[in-house]
């Protein structure tokens, strides 16, 4: 949804990448590991970060070997990674991760890759989660949200849904992976569901977060650059973009302790629709917040008194 996307997309159509060529005959004459970054059309981070993924080889390691030959078969799975990404595919889905918050995130088609955007909405609860207080992360994907909250703050308790079982089951690799102790103490809670339905009556948290879908349904930047590759659920919600924030917004009051914060990640020009949304339900507080790139986007309420 950014100009690099929409650029990138454009050069992908340009350009096809022959590195194929130079491992002609079986690794005769294969490029030295340097000369295939250099050579290649994509940005040299993302280049490298291929190169990794395709030789097993560390970054530092690529470069203090770089003028010596490539291995014919790295040089062969650079070539097709490389092509991959130059046709748009998330140099996240390519090497299986994406680094998020100071931590690395396993990351697969069936979820969003994690933006640096979200941190913003990190920070927020980071900042408001009381002491001892229970967060709820909406629309959980990779775990991304839920997960740094849950390693920051050991003294949070931490649920996190999702509708798709598949992120899920992603949420809970990273889970494992990055806190297993406070999955396997249920100090952190993975479970499925649409929006509030698998909240009961009765639960109430500090903090309520959520990433949620909020592209319009005809957004044409749903057909370009990285987004054709991730999750349409994960992306788009409604004519206006705005249905599942509607949804959220809706159910959310009888789950905000008094005291407590809604806090929700929208696209740049929703936050005044945002804060429309919060003021009919009779939110109070309702401020939006820009991104590090000084972009409105997220809205954070406290419920009516
Ligand atoms: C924009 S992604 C955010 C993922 C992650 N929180 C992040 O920030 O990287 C939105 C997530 O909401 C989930 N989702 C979409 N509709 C949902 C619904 N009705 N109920 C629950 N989760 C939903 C999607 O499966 C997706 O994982």
């Amino acid at each position: 949804m950014n100009g690099a996307d929409r650029d990138r997309a454009g050069s992908a159509r340009r350009s096809q990448f022959d590195a194929t060529d130079r491992t002609r005959g079986g690794g005769v004459g294969v490029d030295s590991w340097e000369r295939l970054v250099l050579d290649c059309p994509l940005p040299r981070l993302e280049a490298r970060v291929l190169l990794e993924a395709a030789s097993g080889r560390r970054r530092e390691w690529l470069i203090a070997h770089g003028e010596e030959p490539a291995n014919a078969a790295a040089a062969q799975a650079f070539a097709s990674l490389a092509q991959r990404r130059l046709d748009g595919e998330p140099i996240a889905y390519l090497v299986g991760a994406r680094e998020f918050a100071g931590r690395r995130f396993a990351a697969t088609p069936a979820v969003l890759v994690p933006r640096p955007d979200t941190e913003t909405l990190v920070a927020f609860a980071l900042a408001h989660a009381p002491a001892h207080g229970r967060a709820l992360d909406l629309g959980t994907g990779s775990g991304a949200i839920a997960i740094t909250l849950a390693c920051e703050r050991e003294d949070l308790r931490v649920v996190a849904t999702d509708r798709s079982d598949a992120a899920l089951a992603l949420a809970r690799r990273n889970a494992e992976a990055l806190c297993p102790r406070a999955l396997e103490t249920g100090r952190l809670q993975l479970r499925p569901g649409d929006w509030w339905s698998c909240i009961t009556d009765d639960e109430r948290f500090d903090l309520v977060v959520s990433n949620p879908p909020y592209v319009a349904d005809d957004d044409p930047h749903l057909r370009e650059g990285d987004l054709r590759f991730e999750p349409r659920d994960a992306l788009a919600a409604g004519v206006d973009g705005l249905d599942a924030l509607r949804s959220i917004i809706d159910g959310a009051a009888p789950h905000v302790a008094a005291g407590g914060w809604l806090a929700l990640e929208h696209g740049h020009e929703q936050g005044e629709a945002v804060r429309a949304l919060l003021a009919a339900r009779g939110w109070r507080e309702a401020a939006t917040h820009r991104d590090d790139a000084g972009r409105p986007r997220i809205t954070c309420a406290r419920p009516f008194l």
